[in-house]
């Protein structure tokens, strides 16, 4: 989902909205990066903004990644790559990797790594997110 508007509404729809599954508050210390959204094509861990910082912006939560039916090929990644255990952390890490590969469409290994080191996840050891990060990259 994509949507525009302050984000006191945005932080009402994000808790409350039907079919979001991920962008709930969830420590609000930003230490895990499970959060993380999009704010005017940036990633962002969307428990450290203040409403104020983000009145007008356009916020894309990973509901919005999706296109007419066809998911990303960063969500194709993670599945066809098995990316995923619990899933927790699925939805920030891949928002995280959007802006990775905004910025750098072909990154190394270790760019990948350095792109979601502010995402942590407890169950995969990350080489399969970096599998799934890596299939994405070549898809684009
Ligand atoms: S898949 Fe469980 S925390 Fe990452």
């Amino acid at each position: 989902m994509t949507i525009s508007l302050g984000y006191g509404a945005y932080a009402e729809r994000r808790t409350h909205g039907p079919g979001l599954h991920h962008s709930q508050r969830q420590g609000a210390q930003s230490q895990c990066g499970a959060c993380t959204v999009l704010i005017d094509g940036r990633s962002a861990k969307s428990c450290t903004v203040f409403a104020a910082q983000a009145d007008g912006s356009e916020v894309t939560t990973i509901e919005g990644l999706a296109k007419d039916g066809r998911l990303h090929p960063l969500q194709e990644g993670f599945w066809e790559e098995h990316g995923l255990q619990c899933g927790y952390c699925t939805p920030g890490m891949i928002m995280s990797a959007v802006n990775l590969l905004n910025d750098n469409p072909t990154p190394t290994e270790r760019q990948i790594r350095e792109g979601i080191a502010g995402n942590f996840c407890r169950c995969t050891g990350y080489q399969h997110i970096v599998n799934a990060i890596q299939s994405a990259a070549h898809k684009r």
